[in-house]
C-alpha cells in the first residue's frame, strides 16, 4: 500500500470546510492507503497563540478527528512535536528550499500581512516543515483542501532538489483533492477558516446552527420574497450541494428560481441536513472528551510507531549526505 500523510492544525474546533475539504476524503481513503494523520502543533506556533490552551487544543483536535470518522484502528494519529525527526529533517530540507519560492507562497503573504508585528521565520519556512512532515514518512499521497496545493507543489520541488543532490531517496508527494476542495465561509466572500468568524463547526447545536444560517448571505438580487433567485450565485446553495439529497436540490432550485420558496425555508432544509450530519459527530465528541486515557493512548501509540519510521528515514538521509 502507498503511504498517505496529512496534517491539521490544533487551532480551534474543526469546521465544515475541514470536513468536506479534507477529513471526509481521509475517511474514504482509510484501508486503501497506509494512512498517517498528524496534529501539527509546530505549525500552529507560527502565529500568536495561548500557551495555556495548547494541550487542550491538541486533545480536542484528536477528539474532533476521531469523532468525525478517523478510526484509530485503521490509521495512525499523532502529534507532530512528539516525533523530533520532523524538525531535524526540516532543517536539512531548508538547505534545498529557494527563498524566492518561499516568499511567493500565498499563505505566507496573507499571514505575514495579518500578523505584521509577529511576522517571523517560522511563518516563512512553514512549507519546509510541511515538506519534512510528509518526507520523513516517505509519504506519496497527500489529501488536502485547495488552499494547500501550492505547498504540496513546493514540497515536490524541495524533494526534487534534495534527490538531485543525493539520489532518489524521498518520493515526490502528490496532492489528492476532495470533490469539494474549497468551502466558502458564511460571509460568502472568504474561504471558511478557523481564525475567521465565518465557520460552521462540527459541534454546533441545532440552535447555534440556525443562529449562524439565518442571517447568512444569499443571492443578493433576491431582496423580496417574490424576486426569483439564482442558486449559482447563492452560497447557501453551495452548502446544499454538500448535504442535501438530489430531490431536495431539485426542490430548492425550482423554488428559488420561481420565487416559490423564500430563503428562510431554503435555509430550514439546509439546517436540518447539517444537523443530521453533525449530531452523531457531536455525540461521539461528547463521549470521547470524557475518555482522556483512550485518546491519549491513541496519540502515544501513533507517535511510537511514527518515531520508528522517522528514525529509519533520518538514518538513510544522513548517510546519503555524508553526515
Ligand atoms: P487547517 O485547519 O488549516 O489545518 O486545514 C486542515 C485541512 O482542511 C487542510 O487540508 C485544508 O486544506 C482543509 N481546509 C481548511 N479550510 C478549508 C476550506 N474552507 N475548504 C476546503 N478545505 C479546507
Ligand atoms: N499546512 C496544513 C494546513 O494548514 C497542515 C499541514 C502541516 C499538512 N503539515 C502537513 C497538510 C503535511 C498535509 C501534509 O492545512
Amino acid at each position: 500500500m502507498k503511504r498517505l500523510f496529512s496534517g491539521i492544525q490544533p487551532s480551534g474546533t474543526i469546521h465544515i470546510g475541514n470536513y468536506f475539504g479534507a477529513i471526509s476524503n481521509w475517511i474514504k481513503l482509510l484501508g486503501k492507503y497506509d494512512c498517517i494523520f498528524c496534529i501539527v502543533d509546530y505549525h500552529a506556533i507560527t502565529i500568536p497563540y495561548d500557551k495555556d490552551m495548547m494541550q487542550q487544543r491538541i486533545f480536542e483536535a484528536a477528539v474532533d478527528n476521531i469523532s468525525a470518522g478517523l478510526d484509530p484502528e485503521k490509521c495512525k494519529i499523532f502529534v507532530q512535536s512528539h516525533v523530533p525527526e520532523h524538525t531535524e529533517l526540516a532543517w536539512i530540507l531548508s538547505c534545498f528550499s529557494r527563498m524566492g519560492e518561499l516568499s511567493r507562497m500565498t499563505q505566507f503573504k496573507q499571514k505575514s500581512e495579518q500578523h505584521k508585528a509577529h511576522a517571523n521565520c517560522g511563518l516563512y519556512t512553514y512549507p519546509v516543515l510541511q515538506t519534512a512532515d510528509i518526507a520523513i514518512y516517505k509519504g506519496e499521497v497527500v489529501p488536502v483542501g485547495e488552499d494547500q496545493v501550492q505547498h504540496i507543489e513546493l514540497a515536490r520541488e524541495i524533494v526534487r532538489n534534495f534527490n538531485t543532490a543525493f539520489g532518489d531517496i524521498l518520493p515526490e508527494p502528490a496532492e489528492l483533492l476532495s470533490p469539494t476542495p474549497r468551502i466558502m465561509g458564511l460571509d460568502g466572500d472568504n474561504k471558511m477558516s478557523k481564525s475567521m468568524n465565518n465557520h460552521i463547526s462540527l459541534t454546533e447545536t441545532d440552535e447555534e446552527l440556525w443562529k449562524k444560517l439565518a442571517p447568512a448571505k444569499t443571492d443578493t438580487n433576491r431582496q423580496r420574497l417574490k424576486d426569483p433567485g439564482d442558486p449559482a450565485k447563492c452560497n447557501m446553495f453551495s452548502y446544499h450541494k454538500l448535504v442535501s439529497s438530489d430531490d431536495e436540490l431539485k426542490q430548492v432550485t425550482e423554488g428559488c428560481t420561481t420565487a416559490g420558496i423564500g430563503c428562510f425555508d431554503c435555509k430550514k432544509i439546509l439546517c436540518k441536513n447539517f444537523s443530521e450530519l453533525i449530531r452523531p459527530i457531536r455525540d461521539k465528541k461528547e463521549k470521547l472528551m470524557k475518555d482522556r486515557d483512550y485518546v491519549l493512548n491513541v496519540l502515544n501509540d501513533g507517535a511510537e510507531s511514527c518515531r520508528k519510521i522517522a528514525k529509519e528515514t533520518m538514518n538513510e538521509v544522513k548517510k546519503a549526505m555524508g553526515l
